[in-house]
């Protein structure tokens, strides 16, 4: 029977940096993964239907939509022709490229690939089925659960593939829809929505709420959801759904107020059920080592510890923000944790983005958290209207806020609505990992002209010093 100090049952962004951290680490590691939708490759939900193919076409349909919409301002006349076949042929080939670098990393750092379902098969035992139906046992003296999570089902939607689609569906269409019904309005239902109404279908976002992406600072929500209506994205809110109903050419879906009143029924060609996702422990034999998981399904853990010795678990799959970087900062924390050193996340300061066009970026506490907590603060905000890059290049939607102590002005969230500022939320992540106050931003030379001087406008704007708006 092999013999691993680690052996970790996923590969996803929690497993495939766990397994590489271990390796670094000089531990013997191998990786169990059976691959996601059919697949066999490395990367997990993230690189092979998740982060990875959305970004590639969100933007390549930001780009047609900017030939299409936007280059004639610039003097640039162009007439766009859509080409479908080739933008899904450059998102394989870049998700390809990327899920073979995990299998180049996996041999620099003599991490074992197992392929096949693994299964805990008591303590310190991991039982693999291989495809070809054949069963080994791996034994370890630690396991570590990255198993990921699934699209969350909704009672009377069916998915097919067909017609009525999850985010893989959405992932991999073969035609632009006329129509797509989105159910959900949080962060696949808005980026997948624009990459098929940027091509041209005409979208309509279902919601539960009386507003979009919940978790969202509520003002910056606001202007996303306006700023996506101006799009011509259509929003229902408060609306549920109760069933969908798929014929070959299409779908009927009926749709009640949440509060009572009469349905309505919507058809469109394709439906995206988007509602959120759930973790994904099926088949894992945790009963083995007496590992019962909460009432969602979720893995709880102290530490990245379960409660059964010597098995750990990272990422969806436990509890806290489903994203790739909190998989990954725990990956990286448990095996250190594993390794006898002092593995750490700080969990208050974990970026979110949605990649759509305006990007809404954010980090820390929203402005309805704090009002939650009792918890005095001062705002500073700039707007990118009166952003000289943003200006120039006809990007002005969108503004900074930063949230700061009213007494130690340290730093407590910052909300970026605009151009680019997935790329930029990381600046306030490093000042409040130093517990920066806001008027170190407002003081720190940032460079011009760059869309960055908003954020310290921003900060400026904290102790009221904004100079240019
Ligand atoms: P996963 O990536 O789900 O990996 C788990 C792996 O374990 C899979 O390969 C699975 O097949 C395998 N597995 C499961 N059970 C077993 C078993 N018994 N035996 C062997 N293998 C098993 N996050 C971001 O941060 N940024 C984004 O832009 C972003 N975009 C997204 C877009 C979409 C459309 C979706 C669906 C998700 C997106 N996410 C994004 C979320 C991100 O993909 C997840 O948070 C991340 O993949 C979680 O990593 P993980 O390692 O916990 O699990
Ligand atoms: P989500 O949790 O972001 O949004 C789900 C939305 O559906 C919410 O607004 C919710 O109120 C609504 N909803 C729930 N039940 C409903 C119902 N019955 N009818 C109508 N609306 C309903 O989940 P989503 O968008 O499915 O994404 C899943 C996960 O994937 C998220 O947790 C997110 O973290 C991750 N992800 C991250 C991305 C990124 O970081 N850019 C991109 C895509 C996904």
């Amino acid at each position: 029977m092999a013999q691993y100090d680690v052996v970790i049952i996923g590969g996803g962004p929690g497993g495939y940096n766990a397994a590489i951290r271990a390796g670094q680490l000089g531990l013997k590691v191998a990786c169990v993964d059976k691959g996601v939708d059919g697949g066999s490759t490395l990367g997990g939900t993230c690189l092979n239907v998740g982060c990875m193919p959305s970004k590639a076409l969100l933007h390549a349909s930001e780009m047609y939509d900017s030939a299409a919409n936007h280059f004639a301002e610039l003097g640039i006349d162009v007439a766009p022709k859509l080409n479908l076949t080739q933008m899904m042929a450059q998102k394989a080939i870049s998700v390809g490229q990327l899920t073979k670098g995990i299998e180049f990393l996996f041999k620099k750092n003599k991490v074992d690939w197992v392929k096949g379902a693994g299964r805990i098969a008591g303590a310190g035992k991991v039982e693999v089925m291989g495809s070809d139906g054949v069963a080994t046992t791996l034994e370890a003296k630690n396991i570590v659960i990255a198993t990921g999570s699934l699209p969350a089902g909704l009672p009377g939607v069916t998915l097919d593939q067909q017609r009525i689609l999850d985010s893989t569906g959405a992932l991999s269409l073969s035609e632009v829809p006329k129509s797509l019904i989105v159910i959900g309005a949080g962060i696949i239902g808005l980026e997948l929505g624009s990459v098929w109404r940027r091509l041209g279908a005409q979208v309509t976002v279902v919601e539960f709420l009386d507003r979009i992406c919940p978790g969202m600072d509520t003002e910056v929500a606001k202007t996303f959801q306006r700023t996506l209506a101006k799009q011509g994205m259509v929003f229902k809110l408060s609306s549920k759904v109760s069933g969908a109903k798929a014929s070959k050419t299409g779908v009927s879906v009926t749709v009640e107020p949440v509060a009572g009143g009469a349905a309505e029924t919507l058809k469109a060609d394709y439906v995206l059920l988007a509602i959120g996702r759930k973790p994904y422990t099926e088949g894992l034999g945790l009963e083995t080592v007496g590992i019962a998981p909460d009432k969602r399904g979720f893995i709880e853990t102290d530490h990245w510890k379960t409660s059964a010795p010597g098995v750990w678990a990272i990422g969806d799959v436990t509890l806290g923000p489903m994203l790739a970087h909190k998989a990954e900062e725990e990956a990286v924390a448990c095996i250190e944790a594993i390794a006898g050193k002092a593995g750490h996340v700080n969990y208050a300061i974990i970026p979110n983005v949605v990649y759509t066009s305006p990007e809404v970026a954010w980090v820390g506490k929203t402005e309805e958290q704090l009002k939650a907590e009792g918890r005095a603060y001062k705002s500073g905000k700039f707007p990118f209207t009166a952003n000289s890059r943003a200006k120039i290049n006809h990007e002005t939607e969108g503004f900074v806020k930063v949230l700061a102590d009213s007494v130690t002005d340290e730093i407590l969230g910052a909300h970026l609505i605009g151009p680019h500022v997935s790329e930029m939320v990381g600046e306030y992540c490093v000042a409040m990992e130093f517990r920066a106050a806001s008027e170190d931003v407002a003081r720190i030379c940032h460079p011009h002209p760059t869309r960055s001087e908003a954020l310290r406008q921003a900060a400026m704007g904290v102790e009221g010093w904004t100079m240019q708006a």
